[in-house]
């Protein structure tokens, strides 16, 4: 049984549109009620209402941090007026974290924009990146005295592939230059409202969390599929870390999968239109390969190349059965562990995710929850991965 450092952080992490319901005023909602058919987020997991009880479980199950994102369009529902029902809101939130001694990571941007950002053009044209600097500074006012960690941005390569090259999120656009002109423009506020918010909070602790995804050569011997993996290795892994270079305190890393790098698959994967129907879609399809010995890669590749302290701040599996969650969980965390025995500086892993949500493009079918959410009645169940968490947080692996 080996313990891990006394302070390192355990917790989950969870998304705004993804959890709280009724986030009408962004460009999501707006897409998912554009077309018939499309899978709507409606009250989601009503976490806007219950995120007091939902903290409770998080408490009993002894969690130390919480990452949520703030939803802009909720603050900012109409350019330049905001809402302070919905600012008291997130400082209600924030306060019941601290009630519980659980700290907070908070997300500034996780995928969903204000209608009206978005039909500006959003993060496309930088003359619109004044209009997110104003909303870190409003949060950086409004919330910085209650904030242990922030997050600027959630997955820049996850969702330049997803928007700007895939078509499959909003805005649907599929072109190689502009996704890599929007990864430019992602790195740039990134490293903009690093310096802002320690202008306005000078002790504060700012990174982005960025996902690591192990492209291996599918053939190994094959010249195209290693030259594809190190080509998009290149473009989703290292040229955001490379532009956002001295502007993290630490380092927030997203891990989930490696995949097969092969002509085949890459053209599978960017021309996927489908929306996930089953789990098994989700772990098999399209070179998804769970990998735990990928985290310890991640790692290593994260310390060498940024040399911050890191923290996971997101890992995890669809898995309504919780069966496969309950290995993931225990075969991940011994990357970890090895990672610091190794001498790395992780500080913390936020499992993805305390409850059920709403998977994007998937609607409710993955389910990522250590906490079940029956969608009907919105009762909470906790999974039996629950307690294998809560063991390994108060004793060790
Ligand atoms: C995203 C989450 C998403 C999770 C599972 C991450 O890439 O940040 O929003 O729910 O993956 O797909």
């Amino acid at each position: 049984m080996k313990k891990f450092p006394k302070d390192f952080l355990w917790g989950t992490a969870t998304a705004a549109h993804q959890v709280e319901g009724n986030n009408v005023h962004n460009d999501w909602w707006r897409w998912e009620h554009e077309v018939v058919g499309r899978l709507k987020s409606g009250i989601a997991s009503d976490h806007y209402q219950r995120f007091k009880s939902d903290f409770s479980l998080a408490a009993d199950m002894k969690h130390g941090i919480h990452r949520f994102s703030v939803e802009w369009s909720r603050l900012e529902p109409t350019m330049g007026q905001y809402n302070q029902v919905e600012i008291d809101h997130y400082r209600e939130v924030l306060a019941e974290l601290k009630k519980h001694n659980i700290k907070s990571m908070v997300t500034l941007w996780h995928f969903t924009l204000p209608t009206w950002f978005a039909d500006l053009g959003g993060f496309e044209s930088k003359s619109n990146f004044n209009y997110f600097y104003r909303f870190v500074e409003l949060c950086a006012r409004e919330f910085g005295g209650l904030v242990d960690y922030w997050i600027v941005i959630n997955e820049p390569n996850h969702y330049v592939v997803k928007s700007y090259l895939m078509g499959m999120w909003p805005p649907q656009k599929r072109n190689f230059f502009t996704a890599l002109a929007i990864t430019r423009n992602l790195a740039t506020i990134h490293c903009d409202a690093y310096k802002l918010l320690h202008k306005i909070i000078p002790d504060c602790q700012v990174s982005s969390a960025h996902q690591l995804i192990n492209y291996f050569p599918k053939n190994r011997w094959n010249p195209v599929d290693i030259f594809l993996s190190k080509l998009l290795s290149f473009l989703a892994n290292d040229l955001f870390i490379i532009l956002t270079k001295g502007h993290h305190d630490f380092f927030g890393l997203n891990y989930y999968y490696k995949f097969a790098t092969s002509l085949q698959n890459l053209i599978r994967h960017i021309t996927q239109v489908e929306v996930v129907k089953t789990m098994e879609d989700l772990g098999q399809d399209l070179g998804w390969i769970m990998d735990s010995k990928s985290m310890y890669w991640a790692i290593n590749k994260i310390w060498r190349t940024v040399g911050r302290p890191i923290i996971i701040t997101e890992n995890g599996i669809a898995d309504a059965s919780d069966i496969l969650r309950q290995n993931h969980l225990i075969d991940h965390l011994k990357w970890v562990q090895k990672a610091i025995i190794d001498g790395i500086d992780v500080r913390g892993y936020l499992h993805w995710s305390l409850i059920d949500n709403f998977e994007w493009q998937s609607g409710f079918i993955p389910r990522f929850g250590l906490v079940e959410v029956d969608f009907d009645t919105q009762v909470r169940t906790p999974r039996p991965s629950c307690s294998i968490y809560t063991k390994i947080i108060t004793e060790g692996l």
